[in-house]
């Protein structure tokens, strides 16, 4: 997604295609280009990266090319979806086999697809997560993890995280933690908003770990004063991913977790980003200790065919009694693009390659942290590393983060930037990515930034 830097370019018309520039078309002369049709016909809040848009029209393993057939270096994913890289042969062949077999049934209908991920998912979930409702975004998956939270607990109020991200509908933008997202401000009630485990940006102005991880722990005072004392639970991100990447201190979960448990509430861990080995683990949430009461998957699980799926135990799921029902939620096409995406995960053991490779990306980055101030912090974990950009007393430098993403353009690379400001730059390769990819990364990277003024 873009973020808010992105947007005011777009709004301002600095993004959008100018005619007759070369925004790498092919089109036959003189018909529109796909990037001036997408500014033609799509709504204008859906904004794209660069100054002159990027149009794509292939893509093998970690490269993609544009419509002038220049080659890129994905390092980014389409936002951390693309997650065992682009038209992966395995993946590809089980949705071309589905396909040419049975492409919709509903869940009206069982489909051996969609029971055989069912299946196969119970056996990698941690503790009982055992049971799965499918749907076609990670919105969704958060959405139907509130529902169920409220549900099964009976009560309203959800806690959720400043910075944090859930999606696009009414409850999404409501659970949601950054102003460029709620534009409708807060539609359905019943969030509150607690501090983010912002280390670099303490909201208490403390500093970890002398602070006693106190923004956990305050938790405990915003059930007390901003609820009736009861709560549904809490929604968190494992790590806050369209808030720049925000990594919470170990203890983080244990504490909010028991807090909200004594207040009668559930775990909600949002694995939307962070699911699926990008971390170095299989989820994110085993860096932290916990098991979750429920977990929302999207994004990395099918490698990029839409899905959605919120886990939780036997006794949370039967609270939600009949009707409930997505039709396109658990297609046969893509449960089995979601099951071979699983299988590549686990046979080419790509949890401990992004541990590896994040490990090498980590240390590339903390070196240019060194050789240039602008950098504030690096942080993340796996292949999910995110570097702020700043100018002096950290103020965020969002031009900053645009005209590197230009820069790595340029020099054939993609990456992404976020956070609430727009000055964190995002860099998260497919989980299949090699030591001499890492390499031609971070290169490219470091040019970049030394094109930027000194100050
Ligand atoms: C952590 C997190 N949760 C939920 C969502 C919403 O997912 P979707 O865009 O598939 O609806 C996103 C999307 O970026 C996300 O990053």
């Amino acid at each position: 997604m873009p973020d808010r830097e992105t947007a005011k370019q777009s709004a301002a018309g600095t993004t959008a295609p100018q005619a007759g520039a070369s925004s790498g078309t092919r089109a036959t002369k003189g018909a529109p280009s796909a990037a001036e049709k997408h500014r033609r016909y799509l709504f204008p809040c859906v904004t794209t990266y660069y100054e002159q848009p990027l149009t794509l029209v292939r893509g093998e393993g970690l490269h993609v090319w544009d419509d002038a057939g220049r080659r890129y270096l994905d390092c980014f994913g389409g936002v951390l979806t693309v997650s065992v890289g682009h038209c992966h042969p395995e993946v590809t062949e089980a949705i071309v086999r589905q396909a040419q077999t049975l492409v919709h049934t509903s869940t009206l209908y069982a489909n051996p697809a969609l029971s055989d991920l069912a299946e196969a998912l119970a056996q990698v979930l941690p503790g009982d997560l055992h049971r799965f409702f499918f749907s076609n975004s990670g919105t969704e998956a958060d959405e139907t993890a509130v529902a169920l939270a409220r549900v099964s607990t009976g009560v309203q109020e959800v806690v959720v995280l400043r910075y944090g991200y859930s999606g696009r509908s009414l409850m999404a933008v409501a659970a949601s933690g950054q102003a460029p997202w709620k534009q409708f401000g807060n539609p359905v009630p019943g969030f509150v908003h607690a501090m983010a485990p912002y280390c670099y940006r303490c909201p208490l102005k403390l500093t970890y770990p002398s602070c006693e991880v106190a923004c956990a722990k305050d938790v405990e005072e915003v059930i007390q004063t901003a609820t009736s004392g009861r709560v549904a639970g809490i929604l968190a991100e494992v790590i806050l991913g369209s808030g720049g990447f925000i990594v919470p201190p170990k203890e983080y979960f244990q504490i909010v977790a028991s807090i909200v448990r004594k207040a009668g509430g559930v775990f909600i861990a949002d694995e939307v980003q962070t699911g699926w080995a990008r971390t170095g683990t299989m989820f994110g949430i085993e860096h932290y200790g916990v098991v979750p009461d429920i977990m929302t998957f999207a994004k990395g699980m099918a490698n990029g065919s839409p899905i959605g799926c919120t886990a939780t135990t036997d006794a949370i799921a039967a609270t939600l009694k009949p009707l409930s029902f997505s039709t396109f939620g658990g297609n046969p096409v893509t449960s089995a693009a979601a099951l071979a995406t699983l299988r590549v995960i686990q046979k080419q053991r790509l949890a401990d390659n992004a541990r590896i490779m994040g490990d090498r990306l980590s240390a590339a980055l903390r070196d240019m942290q060194r050789r240039y101030p602008i950098i504030g912090d690096v942080r993340g974990m796996g292949l999910m590393q995110g570097m702020e950009l700043v100018k002096e007393n950290k103020i965020p430098d969002p031009q900053a983060a645009s005209r590197i993403l230009e820069e790595t353009r340029r020099r054939g690379v993609l990456i992404g930037k976020g956070g609430l400001w727009g000055n964190v730059l995002r860099i998260a390769p497919p989980l299949t990515v090699t030591e001499a990819q890492i390499d031609e990364l971070t290169a490219a990277l470091d040019e970049s930034l030394g094109e930027l003024p000194r100050t």
